[in-house]
């Protein structure tokens, strides 16, 4: 095994190579598993289940979520800069997540040797605890069924996928980003509000939409019942498109 040093100084020569277009196969990552071209994941999709180790012990998604929802992100590999700070605002914003009853689940192929090593660097940069669980991905099987492994971007590590799962283990939002962006969870939750708000409501949410701003009501909303629906009153710009300021849930 590689050590913690050894090992991130391996990372930063991948990346590199990443950058230029040269990428190698990852040898730290014991055997090299054949990674079989899974059927994309789409909206909607019921998400896979699976059981799989993690820093908070073994998870079965399906039972771990129990009625709550569910942001699932993966992280190319442990130890890099910025999935280091990723992780910390995740910990960071756990007060946001549970006011919307979501829990948050990371995903790195790396073995929980690395990640346990990698959960003291988190707590001593970012200052807060990895307070949810990171899941110990070596064997991608989870990565594989969340089609996590984009094979042309990196033989074997995982894209920056986003997946949001609603208590029904729905697939509602996938968000793809490249290992060299952070993503912002900000948005995540943004995301989530507006989700919950559309699922009860008959709205949906514009452009830069967050919570407390007005809404659009749907199409297949008639007047007469939009005049019943939304008390507060709607501005119609066009038959299509009426504003209405945010109904509360
Ligand atoms: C990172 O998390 O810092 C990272 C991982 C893989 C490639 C580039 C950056």
């Amino acid at each position: 095994m590689l050590s913690q040093h050894e090992y991130g100084a391996e990372k930063s020569r991948n990346f590199e190579a990443m950058r230029a277009g040269t990428a190698p196969a990852d040898r730290r990552a014991g055997p090299q598993i054949e990674i079989r071209p899974s059927p994309s994941l789409r909206l909607g999709d019921k998400a896979p289940d699976f059981i799989q180790d993690s820093t908070q012990g073994p998870i079965h998604l399906y039972e771990w979520m129990a009625e709550s929802w569910a942001v699932l992100f993966s992280h190319p590999s442990d130890f890099t800069p910025v999935c280091t700070t990723e992780l910390g605002m995740v910990a960071r914003l756990k007060p946001e997540f549970d006011k919307r009853n979501v829990k948050a689940i990371g995903l790195s192929v790396d073995p929980l040797s690395y990640h346990d090593m990698w959960a003291r660097d988190i707590a001593e940069t970012q200052g807060v605890e990895l307070n949810f669980p990171l899941l110990a991905d070596a064997d991608r099987k989870v990565a594989v069924s969340y089609d996590m492994i984009h094979p042309n971007s990196h033989a074997t590590e995982t894209v920056r996928s986003v997946f949001i799962i609603d208590p029904n283990k729905t697939v509602r939002l996938i968000h793809t980003y490249p290992a060299s962006t952070g993503r912002n969870f900000d948005e995540v939750l943004r995301v989530i509000d507006s989700l919950q708000l559309t699922d009860d409501l008959q709205v949906a949410t514009p452009v830069n939409w967050k919570l407390g701003d007005d809404v659009v009501i749907l199409t297949s909303v008639r007047n007469q019942e939009a005049d019943k629906l939304f008390p507060q009153g709607y501005r119609e710009l066009k038959p299509y498109l009426r504003i209405t300021p945010q109904p509360n849930k």
